[in-house]
């Protein structure tokens, strides 16, 4: 086991460890319950194989509440993948992860932890604004959409280190 973190929302006590190919199968199931257009069985193959962080949380009945995927890099890890199941939203799973991957980025002395996110995705921007991230860009038509169409996602960072103060203080 990686972290034991209580939720602030009063939910069970619930731990994240890493991602084996024997939870793809759950994985699996949350990623194409909680998206219109989720990532395929070989996305996750694919970032097992390239050693990419990946983590599965659950709680004390020891069901699969979330996961997430990151992509460490030189001096910054990128966030790929961060999903909770959709009954156990709004419990503070989903920033419990976070901050755990932040921890993580800012322990191996990176910079920045960078995502993108559906420009529509409101509750995903809320999370992240919340805990610190700024919104430094946009990606034209970067996701597939409904009827052929894109739509664009917002680029964000988090500061990890020589930030101004105040930067990132949400994670600490
Ligand atoms: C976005 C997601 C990861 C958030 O995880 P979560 O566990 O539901 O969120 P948390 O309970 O940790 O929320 C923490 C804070 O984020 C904000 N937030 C989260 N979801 C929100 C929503 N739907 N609307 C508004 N604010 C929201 C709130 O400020 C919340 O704090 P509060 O509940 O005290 O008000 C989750 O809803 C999810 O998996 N959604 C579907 C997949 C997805 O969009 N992933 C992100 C792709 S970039």
């Amino acid at each position: 086991m990686t972290a034991l973190l209580p939720s602030r929302h009063g939910t069970p006590t619930a731990w994240h460890r890493a991602m084996a190919a024997s939870d793809l199968a759950g994985v699996l199931a949350l990623e194409r319950a909680a998206y219109p257009f989720p990532w395929s069985q070989g996305n996750f193959i694919d970032s097992l194989a390239a050693g990419y962080l990946a983590w599965v949380r659950h709680d004390s009945q020891l069901q699969l509440v979330a996961y997430c995927v990151a992509q460490p890099g030189y001096q910054e890890t990128h966030l790929l993948n961060l999903t909770v199941a959709p009954p156990q939203q709004r419990r503070g799973h989903g920033r419990a992860l976070l901050l755990a991957l932040a921890g993580w980025a800012r322990a191996r002395g990176d910079a920045a932890l960078w995502l993108e996110v559906r420009q529509s995705n409101a509750g995903g921007r809320a999370l992240y604004a919340g805990a610190g991230f700024a919104e430094v860009g946009l990606r034209r038509g970067y996701y597939p959409d409904a009827q052929q169409q894109r739509e664009d996602a917002v680029v964000m960072r988090l500061a990890l280190r020589d930030a101004a103060p105040g930067a990132g203080d949400a994670l600490d």
